[in-house]
């Protein structure tokens, strides 16, 4: 069993920042509410610019951290469930704009669990040998996905971008994937088409007339009460199943770094862990949900705060739409 080392890690979030009473000036919602079911203060939006932007701050900012050149590159994954192409992925885009041209570029897209997924993926290519050098990416842009008249939603999300560039190691690294397709209407952002096809017709009664297929074009749409359950239990269970894996007790993780949805989810579910709260890290009262962003900027901010060191036990747990969840475990 190979692990992977952190070699460097990165960052980019915004400029502009939209505090709680930013929202209070075109929605009938309020700090008062905002603050404490989510633990959200505010959160960054990227105004001007694509997506892969950030990515490739983030990704630029990650190689000056690990002293490598782009070229040094042999394979970049990119997070992302908020892209700015169907096609080319992100990878491609952000390849052209750091000069990575000896890498390979695929794209993975777990919604929120993604950079765990990406992280995972990263960890098995290298254990072939056939990849040395990885950089990885997760970039979000959800603000683009936000139907901003929906006061139970767009207050929740912002922009951010993470990057880590791994390489294989000794050191100890234990994972877990899973998914509940039948659950995923509970959070989806459905493509809208517009083709002009004239043999095209409507496709809602294929979904049954389930929901919506045409009024809520592009936007998240949510059952927030469903996601909160789901998130919980799926924390709980991805957690305990690493931990299992590696024979460490959950008292032994020095550090927990959880997807960052509601402070409230990562309270509950870390306190059914029975994790100390002084091991739990959290950016959501800086940064809202950055969906898949969230794990690697906190990676990177701890990273550049001194706070991580070498032989440390660290916990990456979280849950997006799909539903998916995952969870991994190792040793720094
Ligand atoms: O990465 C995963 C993405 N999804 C999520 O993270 C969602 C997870 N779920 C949650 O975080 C929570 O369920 C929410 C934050 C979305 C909602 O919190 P809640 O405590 O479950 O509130 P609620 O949906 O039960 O709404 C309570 C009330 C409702 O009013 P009525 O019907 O009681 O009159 C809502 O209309 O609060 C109202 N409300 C708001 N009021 C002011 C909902 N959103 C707002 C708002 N400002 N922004």
């Amino acid at each position: 069993m190979f692990g992977i080392e952190f070699i460097g890690t990165g960052s980019y979030v915004p400029e502009f920042v939209a505090d709680n009473n930013k929202f209070s000036e075109f929605l009938d919602t309020s700090d008062e509410w905002i603050t404490p079911r989510t633990g959200i203060k505010e959160r960054r939006i990227l105004t001007d610019k694509p997506n892969y932007y950030m990515g490739v701050k983030a990704a630029e900012a990650a190689l000056e951290n690990a002293k490598l050149d782009a070229k040094d590159i042999d394979l970049i994954i990119v997070s992302s469930c908020s892209p700015d192409f169907f096609y080319p992925c992100m990878a491609c885009l952000i390849q052209k704009d750091i000069g990575a041209e000896n890498a390979a570029c695929i794209d993975v897209n777990s919604a929120c669990t993604g950079f765990i997924t990406a992280l995972d993926v990263a960890q098995k290519y290298l254990a072939t040998d056939h990849y040395k050098t990885i950089l990885v990416v997760a970039t979000e842009k959800l603000s683009a996905q936000q139907d901003y008249t929906d006061r139970s939603m767009c207050i929740l999300f912002g922009d951010a971008a993470g990057a880590a560039v791994v390489r294989r190691s000794d050191k100890e690294f234990y994972s877990m994937l899973g998914a509940s397709g039948d659950d995923f209407e509970a959070l989806y952002c459905k493509i809208n088409y517009q083709s002009n096809c004239p043999f095209f017709e409507d496709d809602a009664p294929f979904y049954n007339n389930r929901f919506d297929t045409h009024a809520k074009k592009n936007y998240l749409q949510s059952d927030g009460h469903a996601v909160y359950k789901f998130a919980v239990n799926a924390m709980n269970k991805a957690v305990r199943n690493v931990a299992e894996q590696s024979g460490w007790n959950i008292e032994d993780i020095d550090l927990v770094i959880p997807h960052q949805a509601n402070l409230r989810i990562i309270k509950k579910a870390t306190e059914m862990l029975g994790v100390d709260p002084d091991k739990v890290y959290t950016n959501i009262q800086r940064l809202g949900n950055v969906s898949s962003a969230c794990i690697p900027v906190a990676l990177d901010e701890l990273n550049r705060a001194g706070r991580l060191h070498k032989g440390m036990k660290i916990c990456f747990v979280g849950f997006g739409a799909g539903l998916t969840y995952g969870a991994i475990i190792m040793e720094f």
